[in-house]
């Protein structure tokens, strides 16, 4: 198979050293350069990035802040072209503003904010001499959507009394995105954003919905209620109803309204990656990223149309409108081994069974006590009611490309064990869990829409010399020391490569990369390293080409725009700002062998 002819053979740079360099480190024999900063136009009109003379206006035509979740598509017609997709999760005023006051934020710095959220779509252009990539301004399919632009509420809860408003009666027109983390690509051509984190955006919560989601109870720390009653849920309660969903873009079409999928439920929302069952329908796997929240899947009843025609993106378009939402449960097969510890179980495995229990088809609810709308909208509280598996963070998900078999990012959970706080299962086997773990899921006759899987730890992370974690059972002398996976992505080849979110093994955070199957399973290699404050983000692996996201560097307690903690990437004096970053070989050969 080709499988065999190009898989499985593992990566062959050497590994780039646990560090704290203040940049981004990459392996002997590889080159990097910036692909877009925070601030850089892309629309027609958008002026020059000016970190003293910024406005709402232009950080409405500029690329946002905070990279995330990255997708490159590809643009047929257009030589040496594709379309880069990015998320900007959330904002760092503190960093982005000299002299911001976070008591007392001004209204411009606000709209700078809503317009530094939501989504980029930005053409780039490959150079000749190398592997850099550079941003095509004023291309007809750029695009900003930010907190402010028009979204539309699909599905079976769209127009729901849960999600009206005074400003909305009718529930299906949102205004922006919001906190938007990683995301996926839909073999249709589509891109999706998990709308991750919304809580931090409502004051003055009050209900019991509002406080299994996180809503606070008083002013929120960007203030932004006070600029827009929307955001204060006591005027408008229902407001934060209309986030926390999946958002589906279709970024050929730079004149389409982006869906929000309520069919998807509402939670947290990681990532959202998707696959194709046997005849044809979509199945999206997605994290709640939470301590001890659930992992869900949605699987579609209706197939994809192949091809491009009109008639065939149109359909594509509803395939995540209508379908089944379930959670999982899983059973590990050596429960009496398990201590907390992240010692191996005597049958030698982290493993078990899964199933999947169905919350909602359409309009139908199986969760007794809740309506179908209910199960949705308070999608957490639906996996409450089912007994689902309480989960160490549920992050980033990837099904290899080569084995069907599914990647999760479990990231950690300092809660694990607590008093009061579940203990340790074989799927999240160590108390107060500081390092994550990677669970392995395959699907039973590797059938996507199947209810039931098999699973098994991957990887338990940390310090290799930590009695307490395991590389698939790859000699751990032999791999490099990693701390709470974030992101997941697999190469053409089929290594799985996974960036990390708050390393605390006292190396700053970076990329690595694995094989899956084959003799060299399990021998992780890390790949590079990112500046100081910063997380790994949006990995893209292609054949010749890395990009990642530099999220948030400089993000260190007590900095501020005039005393920053990075330097990244423009040098002293000038402002740090969160960018991509392409990485490829010098001598222009193929990644990783
Ligand atoms: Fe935004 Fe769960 O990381
Ligand atoms: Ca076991
Ligand atoms: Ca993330
Ligand atoms: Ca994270």
């Amino acid at each position: 198979t080709a499988g065999r002819a190009t898989g499985a053979r593992g990566l062959r740079f050497t590994p780039v050293a646990p560090n704290t360099d203040d940049k981004v480190t990459v392996p002997d024999g590889y080159a990097q350069s910036v692909v877009i900063r925070w601030g850089e136009p892309i629309l027609r009109g958008a002026p020059a990035f000016d970190a003293d003379k910024q406005t709402a206006k232009a950080q409405a035509g500029q690329f946002g802040y905070n990279n995330d979740f990255l997708s490159l598509l590809p643009l047929r017609g257009e030589h040496g072209r594709q379309v880069l997709v990015a998320n900007h999760e959330y904002t760092d005023e503190v960093l982005m503003f000299k002299g911001y006051d976070p008591e007392n934020p001004t209204r411009e710095q606000v709209e700078i904010a809503w317009a530094a959220h939501g989504l980029s779509v930005v053409v780039v252009q490959e150079q000749h001499r190398d592997g850099r990539l550079t941003p095509v301004t004023r291309h007809p399919l750029n695009r900003r959507l930010t907190a402010t632009s028009e979204f539309r509420l699909t599905g079976p809860a769209a127009g729901s009394a849960l999600l009206r408003t005074s400003a909305d009666p009718t529930g299906r027109t949102v205004l922006g995105t919001l906190n938007n983390c990683a995301g996926g690509t839909t073999p249709w051509g589509t891109t999706l954003h998990g709308e991750e984190n919304f809580n931090q955006y409502f004051a003055n919560g009050s209900s019991a919905t509002d406080k299994r989601y996180g809503i606070g109870t008083g002013a929120t720390e960007r203030k932004w209620e006070r600029f827009d009653k929307r955001f204060d849920a006591k005027q408008e309660p229902n407001e934060s109803h209309r986030f926390g969903w999946v958002v589906e873009l279709d970024p050929y079409d730079p004149d389409s309204t982006p869906r929000k999928r309520t069919a998807l439920g509402r939670f947290k929302h990681e990532a959202a990656q998707p696959r194709l069952t046997a005849d044809g329908r979509p199945v999206v796997y997605m994290g709640d990223d939470e301590r001890f929240d659930y992992f869900y899947k949605f699987v579609s009843s209706k197939r994809m149309m192949k091809g491009s025609s009109r008639k065939a993106r149109e359909h594509n378009l509803t395939l995540l409108d209508e379908g089944t939402l379930y959670v999982a449960k899983l059973t590990g097969d050596s429960p009496q081994d398990i201590d907390g510890t992240g010692k191996l179980p005597n049958d030698g495995e982290f493993d078990g069974s899964g199933h999947w229990i169905p919350l909602a088809t359409g309009d139908v609810s199986h969760v007794p006590g809740m309506t179908a709308e209910e199960v949705y909208v308070f999608t957490r509280l639906a996996g409450d009611k089912v007994g689902a598996t309480k989960m160490d963070r549920p992050e980033d998900v990837e099904p290899s490309p080569r084995t069907g078999r599914v990647y999760v990012a479990l990231t950690n959970n300092s809660n694990r064990g607590k008093p009061g706080q579940p203990g340790a299962d074989e799927a999240n086997p160590r108390n107060l869990n500081k390092h994550g773990q990677i669970l392995e899921l395959a699907e039973h006759w590797d059938d996507p829409a199947s209810d039931g899987f098999a699973w098994r730890l991957f990887l338990v992370a940390g310090d290799p010399d930590d009695p307490a974690t395991y590389f698939a059972g790859y000699p751990k002398e032999k791999v490099s020391p990693i701390s709470c996976p974030d992101n997941v992505a697999f190469d053409p080849y089929g290594n799985l490569w996974i960036s990390t979110d708050g390393n605390q093994l006292g190396s700053h955070d970076g990329l690595f990369g694995v094989a899956t199957h084959g003799e060299r399973r399990g021998e992780l290699k890390q790949f590079l390293t990112v500046p100081t404050g910063a997380e790994t983000c949006g990995p893209i692996i292609q054949q010749r080409r890395v990009l990642v996201a530099v999220q948030h560097p400089g993000e260190v307690d007590g900095a501020s725009a005039e005393k920053p903690a990075s330097q990244w990437p423009d040098g002293p004096g000038r402002l740090v700002r969160p960018s991509v970053v392409a990485v490829y070989r010098k001598d222009g050969r193929d990644i990783g062998v």
